[in-house]
């Protein structure tokens, strides 16, 4: 790792970027929103502006009211009443769309399916009257613990049908973690496979899910989809087989009137503490926010096959493979498996076949295709894509470029889309027909969205500065609450400027007001888009009978963004080894899921600490990134710095 990679060099050359790229006058023409005075009336009344997306959703009661804000909590669109799964499928099959592909989906190991708007709603009602023979009622939280198979989408809208709250766990993540999700939820249902194909591996999910269940106690029934047929452990009068109580049901399940602020789903996201926190997201709101932002960002017509390949465990899921795509009518795609399986041009070869028109997916990705070869992509026929989308962390103008010249033929635009699990919906960038982009910035917030960049007092900083990225008015689908902690929530978001959303991004606006995001200010790292907290990791690691104190770090990485950094300290007696290092990776993995595996771990005799005891991690940032050292005054032993400069990590 070459000093210059660091974050803050790197936001340099994010900053001087200069090259523009106006939108193609193609484009422009067949553009949802071409009329740039959108961001003018949108602003002007942004209430108004909500309100009349709102209103191309389907009520059964309309609203009245549009916006309570008591900060920190709002209410949107309060007094209505919809289903969230009425807008997704209902309205379309009563249009004549019953036949219009809803899902092209594509296994690993390379069996196919496609599930049209029609499909999908028999399927949505049938499982949603499984969840009530298997007693699930509305106001009971479900957790669905899958692989990217179509059964996952299927779960969530039976859920959403009924007003049954969802919490979607990421496949990767462990028994361990799963159980925690379990816990603060109190699921009565779990939802999950046998097992899910990755990397032509099989990940055990109904044995995790049996560990986690086992460390809980609120779980009554476990719903099994049989994807992978290996053996599964099975617990007669609690597990029961998909095939054996779905198909049987009746296809007719009356969508539940709920009202707007009824919580559709929790989802997980990790913050600077150890416990990660339930986001909460309702019905009206996040609706209307999740289908204006894929109308108007993604531009969908109703011609385009839509494919944003992250996994429906995370945010970007749910908002934008499910609820976004699914309100607008839209053809999506889903992959279960890895972009080198069984060869690096998997993506491509999916979207020759389905001829995908826009394609969303994640920084990461594109730079580990960067590095692959333009080779790959070059055997395919990609001339299908009109408009590519890139979220979840800072894009390099490198890896930018290459996304446009290599993948988008040099025509298509690129939306850089900033957002969060809390913000639910992208919050920040282009409109494809409007927007001039430069290839790394996120440029403007949405329309009828204000978001601003502040110093440490609050006050707005000048063009051309850094400081933090605050959000300064409510948008519909942001969070309401982390779950059952309200403490946390006005703490972690709403403390450091009362009134305005703290999002923990740093930020600058250039002289031409554009944003260009610079990473988390926090203990959040981001790794492959990843979001994970450097204390949830160094939790598992103390929790490890080895180990006395760990302090983890985000090492600069060229693919990955961050890499995880462990400082080790032993306790009496044991010897660091590679042995040892690989004990705690896999400690780690059983603790949180492999996302989290470190791959640096740095056995040292102590961790620089102040005089009162706190771990210098500014410090640490800079001996793993191989930075000359700060001031160092402030630590209680300075020669452990020395130490800990002399010892070498040891790599995965
Ligand atoms: C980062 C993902 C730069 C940011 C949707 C944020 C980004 C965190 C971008 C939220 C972007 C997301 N440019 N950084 N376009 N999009 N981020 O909750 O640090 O997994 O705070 O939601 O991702 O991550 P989360």
């Amino acid at each position: 790792m070459s000093t210059e990679a660091t974050q803050s060099s790197a936001l340099d050359t994010l900053g001087s970027e200069t090259r523009t790229f106006p939108p193609p006058p193609e484009f422009v023409r067949q553009a949802n929103v071409s009329d740039p005075s959108i961001y003018e009336r949108a602003d002007k009344d942004f209430e108004g502006f909500w309100a009349e997306h709102a209103r191309t959703l389907t009520w059964r009661k309309p609203f009245t009211k549009v916006l309570e804000w008591e900060a920190p909590y709002a209410k949107w669109f309060a007094d209505g009443q919809l289903n969230v799964t009425e807008n997704c499928l209902d309205r379309h099959v009563q249009a004549g769309k019953g036949a219009k592909v809803a899902y092209y989906w594509e296994g690993e190991p390379g069996d196919k399916r496609v599930l049209t708007y029609q499909d999908l709603l028999e399927e949505t009602q049938r499982c949603a009257n499984a969840l009530k023979e298997l007693g699930v009622k509305k106001g009971d939280r479900v957790a669905i613990y899958m692989p990217m198979i179509p059964e996952l989408p299927v779960a969530m809208l039976a859920c959403a049908r009924i007003g049954a709250p969802f919490t979607v766990v990421f496949g990767g993540f462990s028994a361990e973690a799963l159980a925690g999700r379990i816990g603060d939820s109190e699921a009565k249902l779990v939802i999950t496979a046998d097992g899910g194909y990755r990397k032509g591996n099989v990940v055990p999910l109904k044995k995790n899910a049996d560990d986690a269940i086992a460390q809980t106690s609120t779980v009554e029934k476990v719903l099994v989809v049989q994807r992978t047929k290996q053996e599964v452990a099975w617990t007669a009068g609690r597990d029961v087989w998909w095939h054996d109580i779905v198909p049987r049901q009746k296809a007719d399940c009356p969508a539940e009137a709920l009202d707007a602020e009824h919580m559709l789903y929790l989802l997980y996201t990790s913050g600077t503490t150890a416990t990660p926190k339930g986001i909460v997201h309702t019905t009206a709101g996040y609706l209307t926010g999740v289908a204006a932002t894929t109308k108007l960002i993604f531009d969908v017509k109703d011609h385009d096959v839509f494919w944003c390949a992250a996994d429906i465990g995370w945010v970007t899921g749910h908002s934008y493979i499910v609820f976004g795509p699914l309100a607008n009518g839209v053809t999506g795609v889903m992959y279960e498996g890895t972009p080198d399986f069984p060869d690096k041009d998997r993506w491509w070869s999916i979207i020759e076949q389905y001829k995908v028109s826009i394609l969303y997916c994640a920084p990461t990705a594109i730079r580990t295709f960067m590095k692959w070869g333009s080779e790959y992509v070059q055997k395919h026929d990609m001339r299908s894509l009109r408009l590519l989308g890139s979220v979840g962390e800072p894009i390099n103008p490198e890896a930018w470029l290459w996304y446009q010249q290599t993948i988008g033929g040099g025509r298509c635009p690129i939306v850089d889309t900033w957002w969060m699990t809390e913000t639910g919906m992208i919050l920040v960038s282009p409109l494809p027909g409007i927007t001039t982009t430069k290839p790394g910035s996120a440029t403007f917030s949405f329309p009828g969205v204000q978001a601003d960049v502040v110093d440490e007092g609050g006050s707005s900083v000048p063009l051309g500065q850094a400081g933090y990225l605050v959000i300064t008015r409510p948008w519909p689908a942001m969070l309401r609450g982390i779950y059952k902690d309200d403490e946390r929530y006005r703490d972690t978001y709403w403390s450091k400027y009362p009134g305005r959303f703290f999002a923990g991004d740093g930020a600058k606006r250039d002289t031409d007001g554009y944003f260009w995001l610079m990473g988390r200010v926090d203990d959040v790292m981001k790794i492959s888009g990843h979001r994970i907290s450097t204390t949830e990791i160094e939790s598992a690691l103390v929790s490890h009978p080895k180990v006395a104190e760990a302090a983890v770090i985000g090492r600069d990485d060229p693919v990955t963004t961050q890499a995880i950094f462990a400082f080790v300290t032993l306790r009496g007696g044991n010897d660091s080894s590679d042995a040892l290092s690989k004990e705690l990776r896999e400690h780690v993995v059983s603790k949180i899921g492999s996302i989290a595996r470190p791959k640096t771990i740095m056995f040292t005799p102590e961790l620089p600490k102040t005089r009162s005891g706190k771990i210098m991690r500014r410090l640490l940032r800079d001996i793993a990134n191989g930075q000359p050292l700060g001031d160092t005054t402030t630590l209680a032993d300075a020669t452990v710095v020395e130490t800990i400069r002399g010892s070498t990590g040891k790599e995965a």
